[in-house]
């Protein structure tokens, strides 16, 4: 596989200012990669108090709809600057809210992934995903997305390779501190990459404050971090990457996914 050059943005969203959070985020989008992380909910902030609020900022982001401004916003990014944007925002599915991710490339088309482990308050305010882990030909690679508290079920990123992924695009609103190692083993023990694009700052809307960790990253198939971020400040963790297929071999005589015995699983 050709090399991509491919980024983790890490910003500092603002709750409900929605344009500012764009064009912050966006102005962090490195000019010369292939693919671009943005985090979770990067346009409106994480800390949603009721479904109505979540329904008063989502946008329709399905196959067939009329792009809303921050998709029009992503869409005519991409196309200006050629790069594959992958960002999360709240979607609106007729009565359904979910926690999305969209994949925009340059020529307009898009992919669609709807976040299927809800964390916290998340469960009441959004409905659980319901596209599963689906993969899709990107930034000269194969690219899958899972967001934010996926990281703590094995199962998303092993759903995600045996799909075909070679680059797991994650976009994140971190508040647990163990996500970015966790995605070291994600990355060993399925043979891929992965971009995670966290956000700093706090919010302290619902009763209780939330400090995000930032700690944005880059890992490869064999667990080396190849770039990380601090925990304080915005920007973009670049690097330059060979995506393979997933499950490349790890000894002469052990291939990671090759060597599973699902018959012996539960679950
Ligand atoms: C999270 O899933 N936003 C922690």
């Amino acid at each position: 596989m050709n090399p991509v050059t491919v980024a983790a943005v890490q910003t500092e969203p603002f709750f409900g200012r929605v344009a500012s959070n764009v064009e912050a985020a966006l102005a962090l989008v490195p000019g010369n990669c292939a693919l671009a992380v943005l985090p979770e909910l990067f346009a409106t902030g994480y800390q949603f108090r009721t479904r109505d609020e979540v329904a008063s900022f989502a946008e329709e982001l399905g196959p067939d709809c009329r792009p809303g401004p921050i998709l029009g916003r992503l869409l005519a990014h991409a196309a200006s600057s050629g790069t594959t944007l992958v960002a999360g925002l709240a979607e609106r599915a007729g009565a359904r809210l979910f926690n999305s991710a969209v994949l925009v490339r340059p020529d307009g088309t898009r992919g669609l992934y709807r976040k299927v482990h809800l964390f916290m308050d998340e469960k009441q305010l959004f409905d659980p995903g319901d596209l599963a882990f689906p993969v899709f030909p990107a930034a000269g690679t194969q690219v899958g997305m899972m967001i934010c508290f996926d990281w703590l079920f094995p199962e998303a990123a092993r759903s995600l390779a045996l799909a075909g992924a070679a680059v797991i695009a994650h976009p994140c609103n971190l508040v647990l501190p163990w996500c970015q190692e966790a995605m070291i083993t994600r990355c060993l023990e399925n043979g891929v990459h992965a971009v995670t694009a966290n956000r700093v700052g706090r919010e302290d809307r619902a009763g209780f404050e939330l400090a995000f960790s930032g700690g944005s990253q880059i890992v490869a198939p064999r667990g080396e971090r190849l770039v990380r971020l601090d925990r304080t400040g915005t920007g973009a963790a670049v690097a330059r990457i060979e995506p393979g297929t997933p499950g490349t071999p790890l000894t002469a005589h052990n291939d990671v996914l090759g060597d599973r015995r699902p018959e012996l699983y539960r679950g």
